[in-house]
C-alpha cells in the first residue's frame, strides 16, 4: 500500500522482500512497453533486486544476474526485448554513445537503468524514477513519474 501519494509521486513501505516483488510485479502489469525507468539508491538498496523480481514477474525463469561489469544486460520476453543496465562503472556519460544507447531505447523495448546519475546528460528523461532507501526495517520506494506515460502508469498502481 503507498504511504503517500500523488498524480507524480508516491511512497511505498518495502519492510521485506515480499513487498518488493509485489512492487516489481505491480509495475511490470502496468509498464507499457517502450517504457523508461530508472533505479536510484545506494548500493545494496535493492535495483538489482527490483529488476531481478520484475522479470520473475514476467516469466523469466533463468539467471539474472547484475549487468555491473558487462553494463547491460538482454532479456528476450515474449512481446518485447528488455535491456537492464547498471552504469556504476561508467567512467564517462559520454561512452554512452560509444554504446549506442540510442538504439537500445527504443519504441518496441523496456529498459531499466541502475545509477541513472552516471549517464548525466546522454539519457532521456525516464518515465518513471525509482529511488531506493534504506529504512530501520527494510526499504522504502519513492517513486515518481517525469512524463505523460509515467502519470498513467502512476494513475495505473493506485490502489494496490
Ligand atoms: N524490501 C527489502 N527489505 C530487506 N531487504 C531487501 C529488500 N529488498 C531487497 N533486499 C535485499 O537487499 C539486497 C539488495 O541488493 P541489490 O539488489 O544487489 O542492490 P543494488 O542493485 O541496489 O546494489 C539484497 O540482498 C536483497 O535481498
Ligand atoms: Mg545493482
Amino acid at each position: 500500500m503507498p504511504v503517500t501519494s500523488s498524480e507524480t509521486s508516491r511512497i511505498y513501505e518495502l519492510p521485506d522482500e515480499a513487498a518488493t516483488l509485489q512492487i516489481a510485479a505491480n509495475v511490470f502489469t502496468h509498464l507499457p512497453i517502450g517504457s523508461l525507468v530508472y533505479l536510484r539508491g545506494n548500493l545494496g538498496a535493492g535495483k538489482t533486486t527490483f529488476v531481478r523480481d520484475y522479470l520473475r514477474a514476467a516469466g523469466v525463469t533463468g539467471p539474472v544476474k547484475s549487468p555491473t561489469f558487462t553494463l547491460v544486460e538482454e532479456y528476450v520476453l515474449p512481446n518485447l526485448t528488455l535491456f537492464h543496465f547498471d552504469l556504476y562503472r561508467l567512467n564517462d556519460p559520454e561512452e554512452l554513445e560509444w554504446l549506442g544507447i540510442r538504439d537500445y531505447l527504443r519504441p518496441d523495448t523496456i529498459s531499466f537503468i541502475e545509477w541513472p546519475e552516471h549517464g548525466a546528460g546522454h539519457l532521456p528523461v525516464p518515465d518513471l524514477d525509482i529511488e531506493l532507501r534504506y529504512q530501520p526495517q527494510g526499504r522504502r520506494a519513492v517513486i515518481e513519474a517525469h512524463t505523460h506515460r509515467g502519470r498513467m502508469i502512476m494513475k495505473a498502481l493506485t490502489g494496490h
